[in-house]
């Protein structure tokens, strides 16, 4: 056959230290097959992209594929899956954490046509050695694939791996239906089609070679508003579940201000006021970490960002002031009722506004 059989496909973000090793173990685990590894950078800063077409140059079976002003472990995954050109596809860490010694294992029951994506399972319900996972992280992933399962509606031990195999024509079918699932490609691919056939294949999740796990709080933000969204089916988009979640904390922030300026003022719409733009501006600045990541403002663009965010909420304050003040004075001035009312308002009008004016 032509072209390599098997692609594997890795996802790079600082792995620099380790392309040469894991090149040289997929070669040892990989005798007399016809394979290709595809790196997928993200411009790593420490050089990792240097390093994988260094390799590159000297063995054929190595090609980069580098990714600019964009970040995510999901989405440099799909371009790799795009890219490749074996008819079996594989993804993998570029950490050593995952043993190229498995593949085999993975590859197997595809090219005998027996399934379609087929996956590493970690053995966390054994406990992991505390060198190779934390307890916490090994707790953390546990919920977290009880919670996907709970999406998936099929039971799978570890929907959460990053180790996988798929047969290319069944990876190009769902490629059109796959969202942003940050670090959880395997739990989209499979709730995106429950007609595909899916075996998992137990592994011994191994120790990182060198520098550091990316998996962050934002991963995890992530994580969770992809989930919530999936549990709506995917009609509320993990962005807005995002803005109504940091709309909520915002709830916080207003009542606190609220409070406070009430009892130095005693003015309930200057209080409101005030209020209304200490939640605003919090507001911002979490969306621009958490729901527009992807489009986060920097510097002066953070300011021109932040002038038009006020300007978009001003229209929304008024009628958030005007409102809650309303019905402070006609429903037995609860200020935590009229508060709750001005801000629903508020929150509707910001997200349908913010994301086509300030975040486009
Ligand atoms: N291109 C790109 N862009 N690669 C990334 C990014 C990114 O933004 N973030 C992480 N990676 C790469 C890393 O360089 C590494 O090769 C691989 O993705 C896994 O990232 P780690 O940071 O090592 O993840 P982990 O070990 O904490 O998480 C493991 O467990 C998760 C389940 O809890 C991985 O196996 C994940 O794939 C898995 O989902
Ligand atoms: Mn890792």
């Amino acid at each position: 056959m032509p072209g390599s059989e098997i692609s594997i496909i890795v996802p790079t973000y600082n792995e620099a230290r380790n392309i040469e090793p894991l090149v040289g173990r997929l070669a040892a685990a990989l005798p007399g097959l016809d394979w290709e590894v595809l790196f997928v950078d993200d411009n790593s800063p420490d050089g990792t992209a240097d390093v994988v077409r260094a390799v590159s140059r000297r063995d054929d079976r190595v090609r980069l594929v580098l990714r600019f002003a964009d970040r995510g472990l999901a989405k440099a995954s799909i371009q790799g899956l795009l890219s490749a050109n074996g008819e079996v596809l594989c993804v993998m860490d570029g950490d050593g954490q995952h043993d190229p010694a498995v593949i085999e294992s993975l590859i197997e029951p595809l090219r005998k046509a027996e399934a379609d994506v087929v996956s590493a399972a970690r053995r966390l319900s054994v406990g992991l050695d505390a060198s190779v996972l934390a307890p916490v992280r090994t707790r953390l992933s546990l919920i977290g694939n009880r919670l996907s399962n709970l999406v998936l509606g099929r039971d799978v031990a570890d929907p959460l791996t990053g180790f996988f195999a798929i047969r290319r024509d069944a990876f190009l079918s769902v490629a059109p239906s796959l969202g942003d699932p940050g670090f959880k490609l395997l739990l989209d691919i499979l709730s995106s089609d429950h007609k595909l056939r899916h075996r998992e294949v137990p592994f011994d999740f191994g120790a990182r070679m060198h520098g550091e796990s990316k998996l962050d709080s934002f991963v995890a933000w992530q994580f969770a508003t992809y989930l919530l969204s999936r549990l709506t089916n995917g009609i509320v988009p993990a962005s807005l579940i995002s803005f109504l979640i940091v709309g909520g904390s915002g709830v916080f922030v207003h009542l606190a201000v609220l409070y406070l300026a009430l009892a130095a003022t005693g003015s309930f719409a200057l209080s409101q006021g005030l209020a209304a733009l200490a939640a605003v501006t919090s507001n911002f600045l979490l969306n621009n970490r958490l729901t527009f990541r992807d489009r986060r403002l920097k510097g002066i663009r953070l300011a021109s960002g932040y002038l038009k965010f006020l300007l978009v909420s001003s229209v929304g304050v008024l009628a958030n002031v005007s409102f809650a003040s309303f019905t402070y004075e006609n429903i037995g001035h609860i200020a935590f009722v009229a508060a709750l009312a001005g801000i629903a308002l508020d929150t509707l009008w910001k997200f349908v506004i913010s994301s086509r004016i300030v975040w486009k």
